[in-house]
Parts: C-alpha cells; structure tokens; sequence
C-alpha cells in the first residue's frame, strides 16, 4: 500500500506556482491576484478563507478579502460582484459557500463572470469542462486529477466509481474521469444507487465524496484498489486545540491495507484542493496578460 501524500504534492505545486509568480513580476508584471467574499462568521468558512488567504501569501499572489454580515441582502452583495467583474487589478474571485438561506446561490455563482470564475463553479466553466475545452475546474477534482497524474496511477480502462453526485466534486469528477486523457470507466453512485457495497467492491478507483464520516469499510473495497477519500467532516474532538478534527468518509484502518494507493485524511485531498484554487488564480493572471 502506498500513501498518497497530498501535502507534501501540494508543497511541490506550491513552490512551481511560486517560481511562475517570479518569472511574471521579473518581467513588470503584477502579482496574481485572488480575492474572496465571505459572508457571516460560520467557523468552516472562516477557516477555509484564513487558509486561502495565506495559501496566496505564500506563493507571491496579492489576495483581498470582502466581508458582509449574513443578513447582507442579495441585491448588496450582487453588486459587489460586479464591481469585482469589472475590477482590473484582480484576476479571479470567490464566493465561499454555503451562502445564508435567503440569498440564491445559483444568482450569485451565475453572476460571477466566468473568466473570473476560479472556483470552476459557473455554468460556462462547468459546459467547457465537460465538453473538453480549457476552463476552470472546481479545486477538489482538478486535485485529485493532479494526484492521479503526479503518482503516476494507472486510468486508462479502470473501473472508476466515483459515489456522490455534488456539482462541487462528484460530478465534475465523473466528468473528468471519463475524458480522454483519463479514460476510465465511470459509475456514478448516490443515495439511491441499489447494491452501493457490491459497486463499490467493483471499482478499480473508489473515489468517495459523499461527506458520510466512516461510510466506505473495509469489505466495500476490492484488493489493489485506489481509493481516493474526498470527506472532510469537521467532528468533535477533545485532543485538537481547535477542539474538532476531520474525519475522512473512509475507515482507513481497514481499507488501507487493501490498497495499492489511498489518500489520508488530513492530508490528501484537502491540501490539494487549496493549492488548486492557487493554480486556477495564476491561470487567470497568465490569461490576463495574455501569456
Ligand atoms: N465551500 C466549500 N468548498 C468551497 C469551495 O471550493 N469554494 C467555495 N467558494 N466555497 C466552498
């Protein structure tokens, strides 16, 4: 069984983002810029957006943060969108999700403009994704794409069953997973697949984001597998000082020895996932000058 380390991969693209950002401000470029709107003060959030920020400090980008409270109302917060569209010192942008129940998330994700659109979350990022063409993909599958790739995991003609259809990970993922550099072959598992364990025991790649801490055991996962844990369930804890840790959907200790490849929790696909969004951003800055 080999681990696949996340961190240390996310370390790696760190520092070639960093030598890109040196090559563009020693050519008379701006930095990249990324900022990020965060509405209320939901602890996920605020830890997702603090890490962002820092993420952007450590590779040489600018970064920006916009605060509402959560009962900005949605007409306020669309406007600030489109001052950010329009904004020529920044290169791309987020709206850190969920957003409060009365402002329509889908409103504000389509108000993004998609050349902005860092997340991948637009429509018009999500149609190119599917048909092949360049565009942004969500942070969490180009992560796992990026793993798949740098630790050399055989794709082609595997058994991929990816379980969890969100817009966010599973479907994109899926989506990925059956292009033609990947070619694999994609089942889409959700909550009302019928026999999830037998199907589960049958892929080659179990890629599990259903965000169920401890769903997928050990007798759901075919010997050899790779097995790719995207759950990140903040649960309590009382040996963390930030009194919670994070929880993987998949029981590690028995389905790692079943393994020829499987991704920790922490440290596998979260810290991937931050570092894509990095790439997404240089991205957008390369296009903006037009590299
Ligand atoms: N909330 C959880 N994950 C994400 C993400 O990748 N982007 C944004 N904008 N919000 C999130």
């Amino acid at each position: 069984m080999q681990l696949i380390d996340g961190k240390a991969t996310s370390k790696v693209i760190k520092e070639e983002i960093r030598t890109e950002v040196n090559k563009l401000v020693a050519a008379g470029h701006r930095p990249p810029h990324l900022a990020a709107i965060l509405v209320g003060h939901d602890g996920g959030s605020e830890t997702y957006v603090a890490y962002k920020i820092k993420d952007c400090e450590e590779v040489g980008f600018r970064s920006s943060l916009v605060r509402f409270e959560d009962d900005v109302e949605e007409d306020v917060l669309l406007g600030k969108i489109t001052d950010l569209n329009d904004d020529k010192e920044l290169d791309g942008f987020i709206v850190q999700l969920p957003l409060p129940g009365h402002i329509n998330e889908q409103k504000v994700i389509e108000a993004i403009d998609p050349a902005k659109d860092v997340d991948g979350f637009h429509p018009v990022n999500v149609g190119r994704t599917v048909i092949g063409l360049p565009s942004y993909i969500s942070a969490t599958p180009y992560g796992i794409i990026e793993l798949l790739r740098r630790y050399k995991i055989e794709t082609s003609g595997k058994h991929c069953v990816v379980v969890g259809r969100s817009n966010i990970v599973g479907r994109p993922m899926s989506i990925l997973m059956s292009q033609k550099s990947i070619n694999a072959t994609v089942t889409v598992a959700h909550s009302r697949t019928k026999n999830l364990e037998e199907l589960c025991a049958s892929a080659d790649i179990l890629i599990a984001a259903l965000g169920a801490p401890g769903f997928i055991k050990g007798h759901m996962v075919k010997e050899g597998a790779v097995v790719i844990d995207v759950g990140t369930t903040r649960v309590p804890s009382s040996e963390t000082k930030s009194g919670f840790r994070l929880k993987g959907d998949v029981v590690f200790e028995e389905v790692a020895p079943k393994c020829s490849f499987i991704t920790p929790v922490p440290g596998g696909v979260g810290p991937m996932t931050r570092v894509s969004l990095l790439s997404n951003t240089l991205l957008a800055a390369k296009r903006n000058i037009g590299d």
